[in-house]
């Protein structure tokens, strides 16, 4: 069944109610969701985000009986995901002249989703907007929330919020307002939180920074209900939970280095576990007392191991501790590989291999997709010569990364 209420003067809920127990990032929505699109019958009529793929045909149809497909002037996508642009393709066909709103990182994934390389794209970046007729419309860049290229967009007339995943509920709901649920939502709120944005709490503070400059009286998301009382407490309740609280965390990261960028490697992941109030201690191992190092060990909550590769093996005395870490418990603690290399950095695959000797929880890359959905942050941390630029970014998103499960951590 398509959805199709009016939420203010020409602005309409456009959506699909899928009320079966959904597959989605390997969860099972049990109260199923709804993919929540949102057409604006403006001078330029304008449609933010679209439906799940599956309901692409069933959405389109539904729309060209509220409005002429062909007089859309743009298509806003607010996320890239498939739940919700999976419509685009059969729109873009059907709305010839319509543009589609993006930010930059969304292009390309648009492209090639959707096989969009000759159409009209409009990027947009943070605070611009857009005069479509009769309403304006602003758009904030979140990204990864829950993905890289994410934004919101504003009507600032209506003071309606469209924030697509972020404010969401999976509840295939037949009242579109929660204020009318005939229940309390915040759990199914705070569930969606959960499964979908906490892993990406760092960068809920983009969003609440965001929301500061604008007056919204409506939150109109992509999946489940509309809200329209209460705005505050559901801004609150994402700010409150994203906050970083356990105190007294502990990393040690111990290294080897070369000429020095393994060192350079070392510092950026203390760096920024610091700015995260994690009390780190650094060693190079050639450096270092092998005894205070395993002492520390003991006592952290998450241990970095690092080398520079030389001849396809690791450097100094790292071995030595590698070793004696593997006849340790190392229960409940987190371990990461990182480390420079020139060609192939097979140091930091035995690093690696050494790690996952021992029973700390050993962060993959895999682990990390398959988890979060995330795909810039990488483990092993490897980096090739020096770290700079968006190399020295990725070693950055890693250790927030690990920051962020040591602050989650009851
Ligand atoms: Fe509802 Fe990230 O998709």
């Amino acid at each position: 069944m398509m959805n199709q209420v009016m939420l203010a003067e020409n602005v309409y809920l456009v959506g699909k109610n899928d009320d079966r127990k959904v597959p989605f990032h390997r969860l099972v929505l049990e109260k199923g969701t709804t993919y929540n699109a949102y057409l604006l019958k403006t001078e330029k009529p304008t449609v933010i985000d679209t439906v799940d793929m599956e309901f692409g045909r069933e959405f389109v149809e539904h729309l060209s009986k509220m409005v002429e497909l062909k007089d859309i002037q743009y298509i806003v996508i607010n996320h890239t995901e498939p739940d919700h642009s999976g419509g685009l393709a059969l729109l873009s066909r059907r709305a010839p002249e319509a543009t589609i709103v993006c930010t930059e990182p969304a292009v390309n994934e648009l492209k090639e989703m959707y096989n969009l390389h000759s159409r009209n794209f409009l990027v947009v970046k943070d605070g611009d907007t857009l005069d479509i007729g009769g309403k304006t419309l602003k758009f904030k860049e979140t990204p990864y929330l829950h993905t890289q290229e994410t934004m919101i967009t504003y009507c600032v007339e209506d003071k309606i919020l469209f924030p697509c995943d972020i404010f969401s509920t999976h509840v295939a709901n037949h009242e579109v307002f929660a204020d009318q649920a005939g229940f309390d939502i915040t759990d199914d709120f705070i569930g969606y939180y959960q499964a979908i944005i906490h892993p990406h709490r760092r960068y809920v503070k983009t969003l609440i920074d965001a929301l500061e400059d604008l007056d919204v009286q409506m939150i109109a998301p992509s999946h489940g209900f509309i809200l329209r009382e209460d705005i505050e407490k559901y801004v609150d309740i994402y700010e409150s939970m994203s906050v970083d609280c356990p105190a007294g965390k502990k990393a040690v990261i111990v290294y080897t280095t070369w000429r020095n960028s393994t060192k350079k490697i070392a510092e950026n992941l203390k760096k920024v576990l610091e700015e995260s109030n994690i009390e780190v201690s650094l060693f190079n191992a050639d450096k270092s007392d092998k005894a205070e190092i395993i002492e520390s060990i003991k006592h952290a909550d998450a241990v970095f191991v690092g080398s520079s590769t030389k001849y396809a093996d690791m450097i100094g005395r790292l071995e030595d501790v590698l070793r004696e870490m593997t006849k340790m418990n190392l229960e409940g603690k987190i371990g990461a590989a990182f480390g420079s290399y020139g060609w192939s950095g097979e140091a930091i695959e035995v690093i690696q291999d050494y790690l996952t000797q021992t029973n700390m929880d050993v962060q993959s890359t895999s682990q990390v997709i398959k988890t979060t959905g995330m795909t810039d942050v990488e483990f092993p941390v490897r980096v090739r010569f020096a770290p700079k630029g968006e190399q020295l970014r990725k070693v950055e998103h890693s250790a927030a990364y690990v920051a962020d499960l040591l602050l989650s951590a009851v």
